[in-house]
């Protein structure tokens, strides 16, 4: 390159008027006019400025090179700063100004390009398409703001932490398998055949011996692998702020996490985000029928078990001779929208995906209870009136079955009735921290308890006695923090205990025997001189996804991974040399190819 770079394409402005600058970019559009001018959008991570070419001013070499110039060839100007001839452009930073160029460069062409990285492109495209030619996709001005807020938020967390006295600590990747709930990506050993390294889902159990090897404070910004299905805010390959500390309770990491947002959204979006509330799991479950609350808008849900008792519906009593069967209802405001036949038809549909039987429904009008089954509720219309505060034009959906199937499946469609009604106002922000949630959940089909979160979570101090008694009961020091309804981070007090932690290892169905092979090392480290300690990770491509605004995970990472979980820009996975699998003393059976048309 001869001429060297003085600005970027974002940087000047009319101050800048008669400097003489060098820029360097992509060829964004590119326009001739009759006048014998070329008008070219130049482009840079930094922005776009217009620089014209007077074909009458410069040499006959320069006029060739610029007149075969076409969109995405990389070229670098000289020339001078002036006010825009045709006045400013609004759309553009740079629109008071223009670069009169007298010297070009071309410092490559392209082939013509698979695709373009423009925004309005961007949305005919199809996503395959933009991730297998991610090169070019990357150029467009939105993801390079996505990659450079995602700076920001890495920037930031190791700032604020690095205030606080933690230390950032790097743990391996090649692992023995931890149990996080998820699939573990495995790799194979050349040294040990037939021996296996796990890829970490989370460095859970290296923070903890870091707090016992007296590290006090850590943080690490990780890539954590869980063997599972993508989905629209879940990737296999995704990263967290992984944070742990010695000597602290519930109240002192939540705090310290809670300082954490607030600097994360006053520095990227200059918003306030304010004393962030915390809410038990029963409330949320109990109002929001999730354990994730959206609370951007109200949508209630009440149990009217007691009254459906009342009836003489099938629905309700088969749900409520079930242990612990119940019947939950929730009232649509009239005044938010109207709930189609065809959408409230749909509902019983979707609830049948969380196991629920159906969504019934009810009308209000001037004259009571109408529609759907009303003719059931009559004899306690009155009480469901005046239970859920129905207005003429309001409607009520029901669900019925166990509590945990009525309400997960009703917090579900309260999320979607609020979609379908476009009742969600975008602009807000409502963080919440969800508490106190049961350390198991009953695991019916393996007869066991399962860990809520995961199995080194402590249960709160005055709850011990209950890992013994009820342990359907016993109360965890684990913490999610919510925002808008999604997971943002979630975390626990540990088990610094060597004997609770193996009551709760027995609790869970794990044998002395397993506990030994899979956590011999945690087990022993517990035993010599154990912190306190308790910790937290954040989902660090949610927090972006929340702060660019998108809901496609996708968009924050700068190489993604599609739904079934393939890179389309390089291919992966893809076969290996078989001399490879030969060192490694693995021999591939592939299912034997259907016939086709099987
Ligand atoms: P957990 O499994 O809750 O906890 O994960 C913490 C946070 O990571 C994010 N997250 C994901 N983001 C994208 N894709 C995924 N597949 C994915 N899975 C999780 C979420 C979630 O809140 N070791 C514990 C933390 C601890 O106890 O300190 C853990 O990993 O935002």
């Amino acid at each position: 390159m001869k001429l060297n770079r003085t600005h970027m394409c974002g940087d000047l402005r009319l101050d800048d008027a008669d400097k003489k600058v060098v820029l360097a970019g992509w060829v964004n559009t590119y326009r001739e006019h009759g006048e014998g001018l070329i008008f070219i959008d130049l482009r840079d991570r930094g922005g776009l400025t217009q620089v014209v070419f007077d074909l009458e001013d410069v040499d006959e070499d320069t006029v060739k090179q610029s007149r075969a110039l076409r969109r995405e060839d990389v070229i670098a100007i000289s020339g001078k700063v002036r006010k825009r001839i045709g006045g400013p452009n609004p759309k553009l930073e740079t629109g008071e100004i223009e670069i009169l160029v007298t010297q070009l460069e071309v410092l490559n062409k392209t082939e013509t390009p698979p695709i373009l990285p423009d925004e309005h492109e961007a949305e005919k495209i199809g996503e395959d398409s933009r991730l297998r030619h991610r090169f070019i996709d990357l150029r467009r001005p939105r993801m390079q703001q996505i990659l450079a807020t995602r700076h920001r938020v890495t920037k930031v967390a190791r700032d604020y932490f690095d205030e606080n006295g933690f230390v950032e600590v790097e743990t391996p990747c090649l692992i023995k398998s931890t149990p996080e709930g998820a699939r573990d990506f495995i790799v194979p050993s050349r040294h040990e055949p037939g021996q296996w390294y796990a890829l970490p889902q989370s460095p859970q159990i290296f923070k903890q011996i870091l707090m016992i090897s007296g590290c006090d404070r850590y943080v690490q910004i990780v890539r954590c692998f869980r063997d599972e299905d993508p989905r629209a805010d879940r990737q296999a390959e995704f990263s967290q702020i992984d944070l742990e500390m010695s000597f602290v309770n519930r109240d002192d990491v939540m705090n310290m996490m809670s300082g954490f947002v607030m600097r994360l959204w006053q520095t990227v979006l200059g918003y306030d985000v304010g004393d962030i509330p915390v809410m038990t799991y029963a409330e949320a479950m109990n109002r929001y029928g999730i354990d994730r609350p959206d609370l951007r808008f109200g949508l209630e849900l009440e149990d009217v078990s007691d009254l459906a008792a009342k009836t003489d519906f099938r629905v309700f009593a088969d749900a409520l001779a079930k242990d612990t069967g119940c019947v939950k209802a929730m009232r649509v405001p009239g005044q938010l929208g109207t709930l189609t036949r065809k959408l409230t038809d749909g509902y019983s549909e979707f609830v049948k995906q969380f196991r629920a039987g159906g969504a019934p429904v009810v009308k209000m009008t001037e004259k009571g209870l109408e529609t759907g089954i009303a003719r059931f509720l009559e004899p306690v219309a009155d009480e469901v009136i005046s239970r859920l505060k129905l207005e003429p034009g309001d409607t009520a959906l029901f669900t019925a079955d166990t509590w945990s199937i009525a309400t997960k499946a009703l917090g579900e469609l309260r999320n979607k009735v609020a979609r379908d009604l476009d009742i969600i106002d975008k602009g807000l922000w409502k963080f919440v921290w969800v508490i106190d949630f049961p350390m198991f959940e009953w695991n019916d089909e393996q007869n066991r308890w399962d860990s809520m979160h995961h199995p080194f979570t402590s249960p709160m101090p005055d709850q011990f006695d209950l890992l013994e008694s009820e342990p359907g009961k016993c109360v965890s020091a684990g913490y999610d923090l919510v925002v808008n309804g999604s997971e943002i981070a979630g975390g626990s007090v540990r088990i610094h205990q060597p004997d609770v932690q193996k009551k709760v290892f027995t609790l869970l169905g794990i044998s002395d025997e397993d506990a030994e092979t899979k956590f011999g090392f945690l087990m022993r480290a517990l035993k010599y001189g154990a912190p306190p300690h308790g910790g937290i990770a954040f989902g660090l491509d949610r927090l972006v996804m929340h702060l660019v605004g998108t809901d496609n995970i996708r968009d924050v990472i700068a190489f993604p991974k599609t739904q079934t979980g393939s890179d389309l820009m390089t291919e992966a996975p893809g076969p290996v040399d078989p001399a490879q699998l030969e060192e490694l003393h693995i021999t591939v059976n592939l299912p034997e190819e259907q016939p086709a048309g099987a």
